[in-house]
């Protein structure tokens, strides 16, 4: 999808949507049926997508980091994973409008404090960690379990 994506010159990719994997179980265990998984169970997976797809692009194609965001902290993951800008859905459904102005706080506070440290080009996603290793934040997310 990100060579098509690519190939193609589309103007940017959110990743990701929904996952449709089927659930074993259903969350108060009654009988096992298909649902499309949004939230917090997202994330991880969600995560390691959107680090896969900013490696695979280089960093050529703006991404939107999607699943699982509900604070400062994930929506700072998404951003070292290769996000261009965050999305969230049920973090803001179940929460409600009150979680955006702590999440901007905190990325606020975290974007300073890189800064202090002379260690972050947050407008090259991804590369919180300084020139020479651009992939390695990505990298990390990419390949974690
Ligand atoms: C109730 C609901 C409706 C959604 N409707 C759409 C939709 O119409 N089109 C779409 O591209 N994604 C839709 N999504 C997916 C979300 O935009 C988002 O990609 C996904 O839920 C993961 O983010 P989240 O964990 O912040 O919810 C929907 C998600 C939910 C929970």
């Amino acid at each position: 999808m990100v060579a098509t994506a690519l190939t193609r010159r589309i103007d940017g990719l959110i990743v990701s949507n929904t996952n449709g994997r089927r659930l074993r179980r259903s969350p108060r265990g009654t009988a096992a049926k298909a649902a499309a998984l949004s939230g917090r169970p997202l994330f991880e997976p969600s995560t390691r997508l959107l680090a896969r797809a900013y490696l695979l692009t280089g960093g050529a194609m703006p991404l939107i980091g999607c699943g699982g965001v509900e604070d400062s902290e994930t929506a700072l993951a998404k951003i070292e994973a290769g996000a261009n800008l965050v999305q969230l859905y049920t973090g803001l459904a179940l929460k409600g409008y009150g979680i955006v102005e702590p999440i901007l706080v905190g990325l606020s506070r975290a974007l300073k404090r890189a800064g202090s440290t002379g260690s972050a080009n947050w407008s090259a996603p991804g590369r919180a960690s300084g020139a020479g290793s651009e992939t390695t934040e990505a990298d990390a997310y990419a390949t974690s379990d």
